[in-house]
């Protein structure tokens, strides 16, 4: 493996573009500004808005993109065609990314083209950007299944017409480590201009055949937030930055405090949510349960911390369940100022494991409900069900009226719904509005016993406007009461947290 990595690496984010192609996923023109003005707060040195010869909605984009006056730059896919490319800098596209396949299953079955027509498309398309006196980067489309001296022709005669950078893509995910390093060698022997990656993740590699790149030299990396992308997506751009900047203590322009949260934009914006065992920006990435574990952070973060969780933006969090040891039980106390005799401690201790072996998990809320609980302070219920009423059936909008108790106070509320249970939610976030923002995060349904008598469990998850979260359960016959009852928890949780 060769070992020659660059300074300073660029990172060129593509989420808007390569990300968009997630099957199931559009970003429109105004999501993609929110999106490109986060990346550039982040300190992206480029990123990739589109395509724009895809649509007229992706031209405006580019063209809305300009006047905000971003420190990154805007680049815009395009094929090696100059009608693409046209479409490209009709939309103020201050930098153009082209590309063409070049492997033989991309020249044979997708271009029937031969090896000179395509090497001469590429230079036709350069030297066109080129004389337009833009940006140049040239891709050539699933670089790493081409033989090495047919890429080395192309990418060395787009050099002579004058690109600016080279960009290497593994496009369908299939290389390793060592043959990126040997590859990216093999060009930098023949290459003077910057060379650029693109590794897709089909077999979970993306990060590492970018690491494995740099170290032989590639001075930028083509990324997404959340390793957003084509069928497994892309290298994502949270992992590469922090493993250049921790493993070879290499520069890039990226704040890494704003990674948790240019990461929650776009998961928000796309609806692909990022599994919470997600590195860096998942919900557990710097979550603590076994007690072991929770000793040792707590003494010094590193013994089970490789970075710090504000370094990405993150939190620590201390999660309670069966592993939970007592100094975790203890350091939450602290954190809730909740003082505990010894027997108060034990019970506190033994409800959290009994909790965890029946497969709960306790939320931050759940903990300080119990512990007060055993503490003597009764659990405050600011709102109270006074009574349901529900509509539904054939020809009917399902209706559902709603009547509480808040803070002493009754008063109801009628709303619509797609069932039953949707409509008494929506009457309970309104009633409940002047005192808590509630959000449903997550809602389970399971029948208890079998039969159409069967309790319903419902477990949901809440959130309110300052991103705390409070769990509720609850069971009945009536799965609308078992919903009510279940969102109220929680409701009453939140508002605990806020006093
Ligand atoms: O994966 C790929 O090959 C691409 C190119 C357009 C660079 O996304
Ligand atoms: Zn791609």
């Amino acid at each position: 493996m060769t070992y020659n990595p660059p300074s300073d690496v660029m990172i060129y984010d593509t989420t808007l573009r390569d990300g968009e192609q997630t099957p199931g996923v559009t970003i429109t023109t105004d999501e993609k500004i929110t999106i490109a003005e986060k990346l550039d707060k982040l300190g992206v040195d480029v990123i990739e808005l589109g395509f724009p010869a895809a649509s007229k909605g992706e031209q405006e984009t580019f063209r809305e993109a300009s006047k905000l006056g971003l420190s990154a730059q805007l680049s815009g896919l395009a094929r090696a065609l100059t009608k693409d490319i046209d479409k490209a800098i009709d939309s103020d596209a201050d930098y153009i990314h082209t590309f063409i396949g070049t492997s033989p299953l991309h020249r044979d079955y997708k271009l029937k083209m031969s090896k000179q027509e395509i090497l001469d498309k590429a230079v036709t398309a350069v030297e066109y950007i080129k004389d337009h006196g833009i940006v140049a980067e040239f891709s050539c489309e699933d670089a790493t299944r081409t033989e090495l001296d047919y890429l080395l022709e192309v990418y060395e005669a787009v050099q002579e017409a004058g690109v600016d950078k080279i960009n290497v893509p593994d496009t369908v995910g299939v290389s390793i480590p060592v043959k990126m390093n040997e590859l990216i060698s093999n060009l930098r022997e023949k290459i003077n201009v910057p060379i650029s990656v693109h590794c897709h993740n089909d077999f979970g590699l993306a990060v590492a055949n970018t690491l494995a790149s740099v170290e032989a030299g590639a001075q930028q990396a083509q990324c997404t937030i959340n390793g957003l992308g084509e069928r497994a997506g892309n290298a994502s751009l949270e992992e590469i930055v922090m493993g250049l900047h921790k493993f070879y203590k290499i520069n890039t322009n990226i704040n890494t405090k704003l990674l948790v949260n240019t990461s929650e934009t776009v998961s928000r914006i796309t609806g692909v949510k990022m599994p919470p065992n997600k590195a860096i920006v998942g919900e557990n990435a710097f979550a603590h349960e076994a007690g072991i574990h929770v000793q040792g952070v707590l003494a010094n973060s590193e013994t089970y911390e490789p970075m710090k969780p504000e370094e990405v933006g993150h939190k620590r969090r201390i999660v309670l369940g069966k592993l939970t040891g007592a100094n975790a039980v203890k350091s939450k106390l602290d954190e809730y100022n909740i003082k505990l005799n010894d027997e108060q401690f034990d019970q506190l201790y033994s409800q959290i494991k009994a909790l965890g072996d029946k497969g709960k998990t306790i939320t931050d809320m759940d903990f300080r409900s119990i512990a007060e609980a055993i503490q003597g302070k009764p659990t405050e219920e600011r709102i109270k069900l006074i009574g349901i009423n529900v509509m539904t059936g054939d020809n009917t909008v399902p209706t559902a009226t709603v009547k509480l108790d808040i803070d002493g106070e009754v008063s109801y509320c009628a709303k619509t719904g797609v069932g039953p249970i949707d409509a008494a939610v929506n009457a309970i976030q309104e009633l409940v509005k002047q005192v808590v923002n509630l959000e449903l995060v997550e809602y389970h349904i399971e029948a208890v016993t079998g039969g159409t008598t069967a309790f319903g469990e419902v477990f949901v998850i809440t959130a309110d406007e300052l991103g705390n979260k409070a769990t509720g359960r609850a069971s009945d016959e009536d799965i609308v009461k078992s919903s009510i009852d279940a969102v109220l928890s929680s409701a009453n949780k939140l508002l605990m947290l806020r006093n």
